[in-house]
């Protein structure tokens, strides 16, 4: 454990027994039994990995080590036909591949006025041109007519919400520059404090003649500020000036890369110790429309060259942090890279268009060409073009993702062709499929399926043994997607202790589960486009959520194998409460008629006729096992999300997260039949099963346990989402020795609602103690709202 971020404390040795309950109400004792004999099944070593997306400016103006804001000026474009207003981004309308309606939906658009430039000084002005580009891929620069040569002007950039300047380090600066005949002033670029007073200067020294100048040099700045700001200063001269690019990268980026990442961000995702990263989404690999689809190439080659993308949530990325950035990162962590390529579609969530069938294949050779540039040799173009940088060696890439949250027919048929190409090729890559936990819909039989998961503490919870009993179809399962968000502040302790939980959950089904990683992974202080983010910055600063420590402390104590356990408090399968059922007839795109209800001794159904007359959102909701009041019980949501979604759950908690998959049509009758059994319930859509729930305890107190055997011990991992002490039980059976020294990592707060804040970063960590008392029996005291891992050396 890394000793910067964890204070470690050495317990006194008490004997577990005797572990001071610290004023908590002590809760009746609980028992653990663990059988050293019992193998489960193995843990995935390379369970966690990062899921990087630029969303919350995570890469521009954030991982992304460059220090100005719209270096290239091109992040006010749109894509032909967009149309950027008022804070509202009107998207050029495509028809959804799935239903074939167009969407009235708007999308958020910041970039009204220029995005980080200013100008400083009177008799000048300044203006967006495209003349005479220095790079036809990136055609935008500035131009800045000076009028008054006595007045000195400044085309001032405030960052990313400021840039962060350290007295004495080396900061590098790239401009890209042209002058009229007519300016015969200097020009100076200058650090600047957040004041305004200058902190490093230097000139420019630029050829005769109107060419671009492509200039280098180094500042240093002699003051410390955290929100400083960069200027180019002109003066002594009249005429035009053209700037095209403008880039100020800290020399100390992490490992030292050119055009590398921020030194404190990259290093707290190292410290992660992620077995891979997938990138680079995420929303933006299918974009609103194709329009604004990720495409790789364009984050490749000289970055002053590459033309920006516009991200759904309000921006513009640069491109900066690319594929070749992604691939250099993956080495520098020791992870493996998962491209995720765009597959003809956009994003279902946006407008959700469709390439013609007879573009597809344009498609997969662009992925190709990316599989091409990591692993292809010098047969190649892009293979060579790999080699001809420098790196003969092919690059980490291990997964390929077919497309990001996709569905229907026509992503179905998609992944097949792409799926072929690339096993075709590169046998050993495994594909990944958007396709959901319940069956393939594809001919080929993805190597990996990616659902995604967000919700509520209650959701998570009370899907923790869901995966205990999930068919195995021989796809492995990567969520690719997950956090506990629903309703939890930006992110507090009950959350934490919710993904820590799921976790568990995941890592007792190893055979099933190899692959997971926590959505998203980073967020600017300044913007919040997602409701709850795993790491938060600012320009200067860094605050690490409890869900960090989670993700950390589950990743640095992975289990080779589960052991099997008896625990008193497991979860376990429950009767509904006694209650109504109730068809919901108040969305008006459904019609329902002919509605039967039937009570049987240990079975209640009801039966309906339902249309649906539009697509909607939301679906048509069947509500069971509920209150008087409606505010309690279960549900049923069919024909959500374009019609293709059922998703039970609980009414207090939101979706249960399983779903099932039933494409409805519009305006045909469907005979919907409830059938609700006390300890279990399904619905069938004319006469066939889409889905069931059987309803679960949640416990509050989740116990897993686990043995490493490089290190020889055993590993306990308990989640006490309570308030209250957790005073347990532990027996160690068909062990010959344990240990009686160990150690405790323990992550604990006083409150469910905590959160780590900038003003109290350190609130929730992880503490280490050195923990003596171990045996074959032994008592602990687990803390209230605390995520405990003890590890143990045992023998058996
Ligand atoms: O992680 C935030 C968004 O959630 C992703 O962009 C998208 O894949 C999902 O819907």
């Amino acid at each position: 454990m890394d000793k910067c971020l964890v204070k470690i404390l050495t317990v006194a040795t008490l004997a577990m027994s005797e572990m001071p309950s610290e004023g908590w109400a002590v809760a009746p004792p609980t028992t653990l039994q663990i059988d050293m004999a019992k193998r489960g099944t193995s843990v995935s070593p390379g369970l966690h990995g990062i899921f990087f997306e630029e969303i919350n400016h995570a890469g521009d103006g954030g991982l992304y080590a460059e220090l100005i804001q719209n270096r290239s000026f091109e992040d006010s474009n749109l894509p032909e036909g967009y149309v950027g207003k008022k804070g509202k981004l009107y998207p050029k309308k495509t028809p959804n591949h799935v239903t074939g309606l167009y969407s009235d939906r708007v999308f958020r658009w910041y970039r009204d006025s220029l995005p980080g430039w200013s100008l400083d000084g009177e008799g000048a002005t300044m203006q967006l041109t495209r003349l005479k580009p220095k790079f036809t891929s990136a055609p935008t620069n500035m131009n800045v007519r000076i009028s008054d040569k006595r007045q000195a002007v400044s085309l001032v950039n405030s960052g990313y919400w400021g840039m962060n300047f350290k007295r004495g380090e080396e900061y590098s600066l790239r401009v890209i520059l042209r002058i009229s005949k007519q300016y015969k002033g200097k020009v100076k670029a200058r650090l600047l404090s957040q004041d305004g007073k200058v902190v490093a200067e230097k000139p420019l020294v630029l050829k005769k003649g109107e060419d671009w100048n492509d200039l280098q040099l180094n500042l240093v700045p002699m003051a410390t500020d955290g929100k400083g700001k960069f200027a180019l200063m002109f003066e002594g001269g009249k005429g035009d000036v053209w700037v095209d690019y403008v880039s100020l990268f800290p020399k100390n980026t992490f490992k030292g890369r050119a055009n590398g990442l921020r030194q404190d961000l990259a290093q707290v995702i190292a410290d992660m110790k992620p077995a891979f990263l997938r990138w680079p989404g995420g929303s933006i690999v299918g974009g609103i429309t194709l329009a604004d689809r990720f495409r790789w190439k364009n984050t490749m080659g000289d970055p002053a060259a590459r033309p920006g993308q516009l991200v759904r949530w309000g921006y513009t990325t640069t491109g900066g942090f690319g594929y070749k950035e992604m691939l250099e990162f993956c080495e520098d962590l020791g992870a493996k890279a998962m491209f995720v390529c765009n597959c003809s579609l956009a994003d279902q969530f946006g407008y959700g268009e469709a390439a013609p069938r007879d573009s597809i294949a344009s498609y997969v050779k662009e992925c190709m060409d990316a599989l091409d540039y990591a692993l292809g040799g010098n047969d190649t173009e892009w293979g060579r073009r790999r080699i001809a940088e420098g790196h003969p060696k092919p690059y980490p890439l291990g997964y390929v993702e077919v497309g990001n949250e996709n569905w229907g027919d026509e992503y179905d048929y998609r992944f097949d062709l792409f799926y072929r190409a690339i096993k075709a090729k590169y046998p050993e890559l495994k594909v990944v499929s958007n396709n959901s936990l319940w069956g393939n819909k594809h001919q080929e039989r993805p190597d990996i399926l990616d659902p995604h998961f967000y919700g509520s503490p209650k959701a998570f919870l009370s899907n923790i043994s869901m995966l205990d009993s999930l068919k195995r179809t021989g796809s492995e399962v990567y969520y690719g997607e997950y956090a506990c968000n629903g309703g939890r502040g930006e992110g507090n302790m009950i959350g934490a202790l919710a993904d820590a939980a799921f976790i568990g959950g995941m890592e007792r089904n190893g055979d099933l589960v190899t692959m997971a990683s926590y959505a998203p992974l980073l967020r600017n202080q300044n913007v919040r486009h997602w409701p709850v983010n795993l790491i938060h910055f600012t320009s200067d600063s860094v605050m690490l959520r409890s869900a960090y420590y989670v993700q950390k402390m589950a990743s640095e104590n992975i289990s080779t194998y589960n052991v099997k356990n008896v625990f008193s408090d497991s979860i376990r399968n429950i009767a509904y409460p006694e209650g109504g059922i109730i068809v919901d007839t108040t969305n008006p795109s459904f019609e329902v008629r002919d509605i039967v209800y039937q009570e049987g001794k240990s079975q209640k159904v009801i039966r309906c006729k339902m249309l649906r007359k539009e697509y909607s959102k939301k679906g048509l909701a069947i509500y069971f096992a509920t209150d008087s009041l409606h505010q309690k019980g279960y549900y049923y949501n069919i024909g959500s999300w374009n019609g293709v979604f059922v998703s039970p759950g609980i009414i207090d908690a939101g979706d249960d997260g399983i779903c099932g998959i039933y494409k409805m049509e519009n305006d045909i009758w469907y005979d919907v039949e409830l059938r609700v059994c006390p300890q279990h319930s399904e619905l069938l859509v004319d006469g066939k099963e889409v889905a069931s729930h059987t309803p679960r305890s949640i416990p509050g107190v989740y116990a897993f346990t686990g043995y490493d055997e490089r290190s020889q011990e055993l590993v306990i991992k308990v989640v006490n989402c309570s308030g209250k002490s957790k005073n347990m039980g532990i027996h160690i059976d068909h062990a010959t020795s344990v240990a009686d020294t160990g150690k405790a990592v323990v992550l604990s707060s006083e409150h469910d609602t905590d959160e780590n804040s900038f003003a109290s970063p350190d609130k929730i960590r992880p503490v280490v103690y050195e923990q003596k008392g171990f045996g074959k029996s032994f008592r602990y005291a687990f803390r209230p709202y605390s995520y405990t891992i003890l590890r143990i050396k045992s023998l058996r």
